[in-house]
């Protein structure tokens, strides 16, 4: 599996959460009752996959490898990068606000209700956007500028990440989470 393919499967699996945090987001504006564990398995998926497991590998390897591949980076390629890093901030930031939030919603607080709402909304509209960037951009720009060789030790740097961040099936329990998630809808 090349380096591309590990990052599209976790688009993958975290699509399947926007879709389920869309439906969240539609009765939260029903003002339908959402039960507890869904926003907590939400918050969790955010923090522990979608940034520390996918987030980490942009970040730490794929986008300093293409800064350290070509310091003359397209300036187009080079602003994408800074864009993304900055989303990547604004996710964790809006998971962390409506961790906050789960409570007050729960006391029956209408505060609560539409600071959560306001999250997940905030939530798809930049990373949906974020992941067709990537998607249409970036990992074009990756696969046509490194080698095979630089692909090569891409790929063991994202398993090395796998183990040392997430731990034994990391892919496999975030797997569990969304599918847990999806049965509730
Ligand atoms: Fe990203
Ligand atoms: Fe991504």
């Amino acid at each position: 599996m090349y380096p591309i393919d590990i990052l599209l499967n976790e688009h993958k699996l975290v699509d399947r959460d926007f879709a389920i945090i869309e439906k969240v987001r539609d009765k939260l504006q029903d003002e339908e009752e959402i039960p507890a564990p869904v926003f907590w398995k939400l918050v969790e998926f955010i923090r522990g996959y979608a940034d520390v497991i996918h987030h980490s590998k942009e970040e730490d390897i794929l986008f300093e490898t293409l800064r350290e591949h070509d310091t003359d980076l397209p300036t187009e390629v080079d602003r994408n990068i800074a864009v993304l890093i900055e989303e990547h901030i604004e996710a964790l930031d809006i998971a962390n606000e409506m961790h906050k939030h789960i409570r007050a919603y729960h006391r029956g607080a209408s505060e609560g209700r539409k600071k959560i709402l306001k999250a997940v909304t905030d939530y798809l509209k930049i990373m949906q956007p974020h992941f067709k960037m990537e998607e249409d951009e970036v990992f074009p720009a990756m696969v046509k500028m490194l080698s095979d060789e630089e692909k090569r030790k891409m790929k063991a740097d994202f398993d090395r990440f796998d183990k040392i961040l997430g731990g034994k099936d990391v892919h496999k329990r975030y797997t569990t989470i969304v599918e847990e998630l999806e049965k509730e809808f």
